[in-house]
C-alpha cells in the first residue's frame, strides 16, 4: 500500500539556474500534475512556465504556471532553490547571512499560507538553510529534508566507476557530512556489487593515495565547475528530481540527504549528510553507517563546522 496522492502539487522557490534544471528535470520525469514557480523575478517564472507548456506535448500534461506563495497551501512539495551561488573564489558558507536572509523571507509566507507538506532546500550553505527553514517554519524535522550529500555522493560514485570501470549505480559509496569543504568519503564501509571497495581497490593495484585524491577531487568538483561557466546545476537538478520521485511516489528510497540527526553518529541538533530512507512523510529514518572510528572523527569534525557557522548565523 502506498501513501502516494493521485494528484500531487509541488512549488518551486527559485527559478535560477538551479531552479529552472529542476523544473525542466521534473517535466520529463512526469512527476506532479500541478507545478507552480515563484521567484522575485516574475518576468523569469511567466516565461518559464510558458516555455516549460512546450515540453508537455513530448512528456505528459500538467499544470505549469508562475504563482504565489499563497499557492503553497495544497502543494504536497515546496523545493527552494532561491539565493545567491558562490562566485569564483567564495565557499558555500561565505553565503550564509544572505541566503538566511532570504529564506527568512521564503519560509513564514508559505507557512502562512497553510502548507502541510514537505520542504525540499538545496540553497546553499544547504546544511544550515535546512536547519533554518526547520526552525523558521516549526515542522516536524521529518518534513525537512535538505539534499545534503547527494550531489557529492552522485560525484564520488561518478569517479569510482570510471576507475573500477563499472555503472556509477553499482557503487554503494557514499559523500558523508557538510555538503562543503569538510565532507569525506567513507570508504571503509563503500561496496560494489556487496565486495568491499578497499578488496576491489587492492585488487586492481589502486592505492588509498589515489582513493584519497578521487575524495580531494569530488570535494573540489563544484569549484572546477564554477570556475569555468559560472555556477553548477545540471547536477543538483536530478539529485532534487531523484528526492522529488522519492517523496512523490512513497518509495521509501534510501537516499544521500540532509537529515536531522537524534543521536545517530553521536550528534544531536544538525541537519548533515548521510542515507536516509525517504517516502511521503519526508524523512521516515535515517540509516547510520557503521562508521570507523577515523570515519566518525570527520563526521564530527564536519558537524562542528556546521554547528559553529549554524550558531554564528542564527543567533
Ligand atoms: P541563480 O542566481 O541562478 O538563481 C537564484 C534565484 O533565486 C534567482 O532566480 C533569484 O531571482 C531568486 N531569488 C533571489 N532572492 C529571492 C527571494 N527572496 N525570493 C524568491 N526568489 C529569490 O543561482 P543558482 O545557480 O540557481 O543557485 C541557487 C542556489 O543553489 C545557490 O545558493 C547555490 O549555491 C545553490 N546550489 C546548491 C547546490 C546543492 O548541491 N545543494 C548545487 C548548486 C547550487
Ligand atoms: C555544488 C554547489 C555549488 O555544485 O553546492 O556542489
Amino acid at each position: 500500500m502506498t501513501n502516494a496522492k493521485k494528484f500531487q502539487k509541488v512549488m518551486l522557490v527559485g527559478d535560477g539556474a538551479v531552479g529552472s534544471s529542476y523544473a525542466f528535470a521534473m517535466m520529463h520525469q512526469g512527476l506532479a500534475e500541478e507545478f507552480v514557480i515563484v521567484d522575485v523575478v516574475k518576468e523569469r517564472t511567466e516565461g518559464d512556465a510558458l516555455d516549460l507548456e512546450d515540453v508537455q506535448a513530448f512528456t505528459s500534461p500538467k499544470n505549469v504556471y508562475s504563482g504565489e506563495y499563497s499557492d503553497a497551501k495544497d502543494a504536497d512539495l515546496v523545493v527552494i532553490t532561491a539565493g545567491a551561488p558562490q562566485k569564483p573564489g567564495e565557499t558555500r558558507l561565505d553565503l550564509v547571512n544572505k541566503n538566511l536572509k532570504i529564506l527568512s523571507t521564503i519560509v513564514k509566507p508559505i507557512v502562512d499560507s497553510g502548507f502541510d507538506g514537505i520542504f525540499l532546500i538545496a540553497a546553499n550553505p544547504v546544511d544550515i538553510l535546512t536547519y533554518a527553514t526547520w526552525k523558521f517554519s516549526g515542522f516536524p524535522k521529518n518534513k525537512v529534508i535538505g539534499s545534503g550529500t547527494s550531489l557529492d555522493t552522485a560525484r564520488l560514485r561518478a569517479a569510482l566507476g570510471k576507475k573500477f570501470n563499472v555503472d556509477p549505480r553499482n557503487v554503494e559509496a557514499y559523500i558523508m557530512g557538510e555538503h562543503g569543504d569538510s565532507e569525506f568519503a567513507a570508504y571503509d564501509e563503500a561496496t560494489i556489487g556487496s565486495k568491499p571497495l578497499m578488496t576491489i581497490a587492492k585488487e586492481n593495484g589502486v592505492t588509498k593515495d589515489e582513493l584519497l585524491k578521487i575524495e580531494d577531487e569530488t570535494r573540489h568538483k563544484a569549484y572546477e565547475i564554477i570556475n569555468r561557466k559560472g555556477a553548477t546545476f545540471y547536477g543538483v537538478a536530478t539529485a532534487l528530481m531523484r528526492i522529488s520521485k522519492a517523496i512523490l511516489r512513497d518509495e521509501n528510497a534510501v537516499l544521500p540527504v540532509g537529515a536531522p540527526l537524534d543521536g545517530e553518529y553521536g550528534l544531536n541538533d544538525i541537519f548533515i549528510g548521510t542515507p536516509a530512507v525517504i517516502n511521503a512523510n519526508g524523512i521516515e529514518s535515517v540509516i547510520e553507517i557503521p562508521l570507523s572510528d577515523e570515519e566518525k572523527a570527520k563526521m564530527a569534525a564536519s558537524a562542528e563546522t556546521l554547528k559553529k557557522v549554524t550558531k554564528d548565523g542564527l543567533d
